[in-house]
């Protein structure tokens, strides 16, 4: 009798957590959506009942870390620190996997964006790392160039012409000199 009651109390306890806790997240998502639309959001699969996992990947956040990535790649490999430089290659091949679920950007025309992001990963990482394995600097400022190459192409076929990645190693990313 007395153990039915208090399990009972129990129940009534974890169905008022579960309703305030998802009252809060409901309430909380709708608040944050319009400031941090940019940002990874923890309640995004609470949005749309059924959606499984986190939002797509977003061009905006991701590309300024391969920026950085490609810069520290140069300047390492410059510098002849071979170690570090394929530490941010790996780094940088990491964030443009996840670029592959990334949406069309706005601006593409007629183009496949993501399907260009998976392009890159199948060749210019690999080619890079061969380079950097081997020390070889004629062979590293050769892959360097033919991947900048593609990241403008890339650039321009997205709508964003204007975001040049300079083709010499150690030369900041992106170019921005008069
Ligand atoms: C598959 C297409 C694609 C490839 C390949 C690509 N980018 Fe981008 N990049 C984009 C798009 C789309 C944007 C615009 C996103 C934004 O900034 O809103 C962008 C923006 C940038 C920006 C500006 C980011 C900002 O908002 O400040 C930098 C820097 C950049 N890319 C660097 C690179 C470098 C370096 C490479 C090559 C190693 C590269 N990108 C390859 C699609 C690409």
């Amino acid at each position: 009798m007395k153990l039915g009651a208090s399990s009972r109390f129990a129940g009534l306890l974890v169905v008022l957590a579960v309703t305030w806790v998802q009252g809060c997240k409901g309430g909380s998502a709708q608040q944050d959506r319009p400031a941090l639309a940019d940002a990874p959001s923890a309640s995004a699969p609470q949005e749309k009942p059924g959606a499984q996992g986190a939002d797509p990947p977003r061009w905006g956040v991701l590309m300024p870390d391969v920026g950085r990535r490609f810069e520290l790649i140069g300047r390492a490999a410059k510098a002849r620190r071979w170690d570090f430089a394929e530490l941010q290659l790996e780094q940088m091949e990491k964030v443009f996997k996840q670029l592959h679920r990334a949406k069309n950007p706005g601006r593409a025309k007629d183009v496949n964006v993501p399907s260009m992001a998976e392009a890159f990963s199948n060749t210019h990482p690999p080619e890079l790392r061969a380079a950097l394995m081997a020390a070889d600097e004629p062979a590293f400022a050769a892959a360097f160039r033919r991947t900048s190459e593609t990241c403008n192409s890339c650039h321009k076929m997205a709508g964003y012409p204007f975001i040049e990645i300079p083709s010499e190693p150690g030369a900041t990313v992106p170019r921005l000199d008069p």
